[in-house]
């Protein structure tokens, strides 16, 4: 016997070239406290079943505690011949407890139902670690917007001077998707919780007579899967777990991509905390957001992740293959570019420098209100159509002269119409072009105060 944990019907060891291709501890090994908590539940079923007896179960727990212990403390490691985590631990057990009772626990499991059941218990922990970290972003986010509930800035379509919007709408509009990402995180963990694989067996369950719900109840799993092939086959969830980390990093990255635009001198809108900037080597006055830079490429790396299982998963036939065991490196970099991204990206948000001057400078320019304009008209009693056409020639005419349009003369706006009479200078601001978009969900500042406190509200609640 080759000390593997399928070494009976072979008459000589693996190839050391099979070994090196065919071993994960090198990234596997951190499920280790998940795999031993699933040994202690599996030993308890085992002998509520009658398989083991007190003294086994107990000498059991003894000994994958020890083992805990010492994976704790940073003692416990694999040996070049052990090929996964799984076998790496079993083997540890055996010379913790000895070969008698130590390998009585494999019964009735496969480290096919082992090793599905512990990567959602993974990743339902960092589930939790990122959605909390995205949470203190919203809060970033949301904390400069009540901090600058006055800054009027040029909101844009197309990168185009559209209308004027508030600072604090246009951050909050990059708070709710990342709000929208804790809840797919949270749907996420509601489904991943429903189905506990341990039970499944390789693929067609168990006939030692085990309680799945029951391993299932001290994992922390609301129930078992239905299936057995399904259990060690199906692979949605790191998918879906992938997805939404993807996302999070696109949604950070569509921030990030504004701060390193604002932070230009031709924006000139933000200026970066030297603590959350970088230098340049050569060029002494360079101030650089690496921060957002990082964060916009790693979105590339968060797709790819994502990209990368599908493709494995795509047509791969029932039930376990080994292709699955490809699962793994892509979501775990995922994790761990998050952990790491997110906390530096919160920091670089909540210590932006806003340049309120020059975005109010800006907001009005570029011609901005001229919608404000067509809506004054309609309000007036003209058809939007003809509006529209008149706010169009007020543009015009200012291009012409190159001006903006609150610098046209009564007399000049009359020659454009007859019904653009002075009253309508009383819209040509930002300001009262932001106050006057006063809708649900719009920029005016008593809707944005309120925006703030139904985003606190639901903060809150998470
Ligand atoms: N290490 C494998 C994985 O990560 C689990 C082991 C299943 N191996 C097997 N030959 N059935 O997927």
């Amino acid at each position: 016997n080759t000390g593997k944990l399928w070494g009976g019907r072979f008459e000589g060891g693996p190839s050391p070239e099979l070994d090196a291709l065919s071993r994960s501890t090198h990234f596997d090994w951190r499920l280790t406290p998940y795999d031993l908590a699933g040994s202690h539940a599996h030993a308890n079923v085992l002998h509520a079943a009658g398989l083991l007896t007190d003294a086994d179960v107990a000498e059991l727990h003894r000994g994958l505690t020890a083992l805990g212990e010492r994976y704790a403390a940073g003692t416990l490691v694999p040996a070049p011949s052990d090929e996964d985590v799984h076998g790496a631990l079993e083997r540890l057990l055996l010379e913790e407890v000895g070969a008698e009772v130590g390998g009585r626990l494999r019964a009735g499991r496969s480290r096919n139902d082992q090793v599905a059941t512990l990567f959602k218990a993974f990743l339902r922990d960092h589930a939790r670690v990122v959605a909390g970290q995205v949470l203190d972003l919203v809060e970033a986010l949301a904390v400069q917007a009540r901090d600058h509930l006055d800054v009027i800035m040029p909101g844009r379509t197309h990168l185009q001077h559209a209308q004027p919007v508030l600072l604090a709408h246009h951050l909050l509009a990059h708070a709710w998707p990342l709000l929208r990402d804790v809840d797919r995180l949270r749907d996420w963990d509601t489904r991943v919780a429903a189905e506990s694989p341990y039970g499944s067996g390789a693929l067609a369950g168990q006939s030692l007579g085990l309680d799945p719900e029951a391993v299932a109840a001290e994992l922390g799993f609301t129930g078992s899967s239905a299936n057995s092939i399904d259990g060690t086959a199906a692979r949605d969830f790191v998918a879906e777990f992938a997805f939404v980390t993807a996302m999070i990093g696109v949604d950070v990255s569509r921030f990030a991509e504004e701060v390193i635009l604002w932070s230009t001198r031709e924006f000139d809108f933000v200026q970066l905390h030297d603590s959350w900037s970088t230098g340049s080597s050569i060029m002494p006055q360079k101030k650089n957001p690496d921060i957002a830079e990082l964060a916009r490429g790693k979105a590339g790396r968060l797709i790819g992740n994502l990209s990368g299982l599908l493709a494995t998963l795509k047509a791969l036939p029932l039930a376990y293959n080994r292709d699955l065991q490809e699962d793994k490196e892509p979501v775990f970099d995922s994790v761990d570019t998050l952990e790491v991204l997110l906390p530096a990206f919160t920091g670089m948000t909540a210590t932006l420098t806003f340049n309120a001057a020059r975005m109010a400078e800006l907001a009005p320019q570029g011609f901005s209100l001229a919608t404000d304009i067509a809506e004054w008209l309609v309000r007036e009693g003209v058809p939007f159509r003809v509006a529209h056409e008149v706010a169009g020639a007020c543009v015009r005419r200012c291009e012409e002269l190159g001006i903006e349009l609150h610098e046209l003369t009564d007399d000049q706006f009359a020659e454009i119409d007859q019904h653009l009479t002075p009253g309508v200078r009383e819209v040509l601001t930002a300001e009262g072009s932001v106050a006057s978009r006063n809708g649900r969900g719009g920029t005016a500042p008593e809707r944005v105060r309120e925006q703030l406190a139904e985003l606190t509200a639901v903060v809150a609640h998470h």
